[in-house]
């Protein structure tokens, strides 16, 4: 036999498992309690009721029409795992390395900007539960808090560029995201203009900036405890990475303008060119969806490639992640890591991925939920519970070690 509990101790049995406690905190702002909250969907509906409309919405949202958002999850549940019964389980292991880093498990923490918003300067909580959990955190460059702020609270994290026009910023911030220690720079492709999110727009943010009318108007006072603990508390609320040298980000609403102009949309192979010139540490490419960008990227100098779709958040009507990663990791998984993300909710999901040849996964509102919810403890919740589906999917899957995952462990 082997329940979930002593899988979790034979795969490390590293730490005491996350706080499932009850909690007179776990009110929402609408007097619901919320009793046991564990699965993923549990921290999004905790989320739900912690924080304003608009800041849910900016979350969970998609662009356009959605379609990508919702492909991203329906095709992990239309792949089928086999069954394989009488081996030995009483060991499983999700540990692994990657870009020399031990992680407990094939998962990272992924870029999200504006999440210090989420919780009181929350990419330092969400940073600190990654680190307490042996993973990776991955800094937006559109986050609260700068990279100092968090390299000061917890190991210095990954760091993901957006390219901006401004080659000189560019520069200044990629010297100060090595200086600190970040050992990976992650260099987003997928947005070399934003997308159209009609959530955002109907529930009155923008594409990036939001209206001081709806931040403190009749919504957020519907969450009290967001605006104590975040607006007044969490101040001040200035873009971290850009907020030195660019004055239009130290408010939240000159920023949006400020992107429009500035974001780079002419994006081409001699931009990731010098991109790499700056950064001298493994460049993973975010944004990979199709086999030939993939096999260009690593002849740039890619050191791994994330197949990506924004959690789809920009290109609307494209396939899911999960689909397009078979021809990736054909195209290039011989020479280096290829990392997934999107649509992953549980360890089940998880587990689909690496039998597809995914090296590791990478999620993004899943710690973002986590994080709304129950600030640094959330987040160590959502990631103990990954651990653990994971852990649990493995053995009753006759598997033991994250190593050793092909596709043979899916059915036809
Ligand atoms: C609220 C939110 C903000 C995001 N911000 C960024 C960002 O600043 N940079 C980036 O490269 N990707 C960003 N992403 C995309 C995520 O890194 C990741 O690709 C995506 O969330 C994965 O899908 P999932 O949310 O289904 O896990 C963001 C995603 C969300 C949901």
């Amino acid at each position: 036999m082997c329940e979930n509990l002593a899988c979790r101790a034979a795969a490390g049995g590293r730490r005491a498992s996350a706080p499932r406690d009850t909690d007179p905190d776990d009110r929402g702002d609408d007097g619901v309690i919320m009793l046991q909250p564990v699965t993923v969907e549990d921290y999004r509906e905790l989320a739900r009721q912690r924080l304003p409309h608009w800041l849910f919405e900016y979350i969970d949202a998609g662009a356009i029409r959605e379609e990508t958002l919702a492909a991203n999850t329906a095709d992990f549940q239309r792949l089928r795992l086999r069954q394989r019964v009488m081996r030995d389980v009483s060991q499983v292991t999700t540990a692994t390395t990657l870009f020399g880093q031990d992680l407990a498990l094939p998962l990272v923490l992924g870029p999200v900007g504006f999440a210090g918003m989420f919780a009181r300067r929350g990419e330092v909580p969400a940073a600190r539960a990654a680190a307490r959990a042996g993973l990776p955190f991955c800094l937006s460059s559109v986050s609260i808090c700068g990279i100092e702020e968090v390299a000061q609270a917890a190991p210095p994290p990954w760091f993901q560029l957006y390219m901006i026009k401004d080659r000189a910023y560019m520069k200044t911030l990629l010297g100060r995201a090595a200086r600190l220690g970040c050992p990976v720079l992650v260099f987003t492709v997928d947005l070399p203009v934003p997308s159209r999110r009609y959530r955002n727009i109907h529930s009155g943010m923008g594409l990036w900036g939001l209206r001081r009318k709806v931040v403190l108007g009749a919504a957020a006072l519907k969450r009290p405890r967001w605006l104590w603990e975040v607006m007044l508390r969490g101040r001040p609320h200035a873009f971290g990475n850009f907020a030195e040298g660019i004055p239009e980000a130290r408010t939240l609403e000159g920023f949006d303008v400020w992107v429009e102009k500035n974001y780079e949309p002419c994006l081409d192979w001699d931009t990731l060119a010098w991109v790499r010139e700056q950064w001298r540490g493994p460049m993973v490419i975010k944004g990979i969806l199709d086999p030939d960008d993939a096999r260009l990227a690593v002849q740039a100098g890619a050191d791994g490639i994330l197949v990506s779709n924004h959690g789809g958040r920009q290109l609307d009507g494209t396939c899911s992640s999960i689909a397009a990663l078979p021809a990736v990791v054909d195209a290039v998984g011989a020479r280096v890591p290829v990392l997934l993300d999107g649509g992953i909710r549980s360890g089940v999901d998880i587990l689909k991925a690496l039998a597809l040849g995914a090296r590791a996964c990478v999620v993004g509102r899943a710690w973002a939920w986590g994080l709304a919810g129950r600030g640094e403890r959330g987040v160590a919740a959502v990631i103990d519970t990954l651990e653990r589906e994971l852990a649990t999917t493995m053995a009753l899957a006759g598997c033991t070690d994250v190593g050793r995952l092909d596709r043979s462990v899916l059915l036809e």
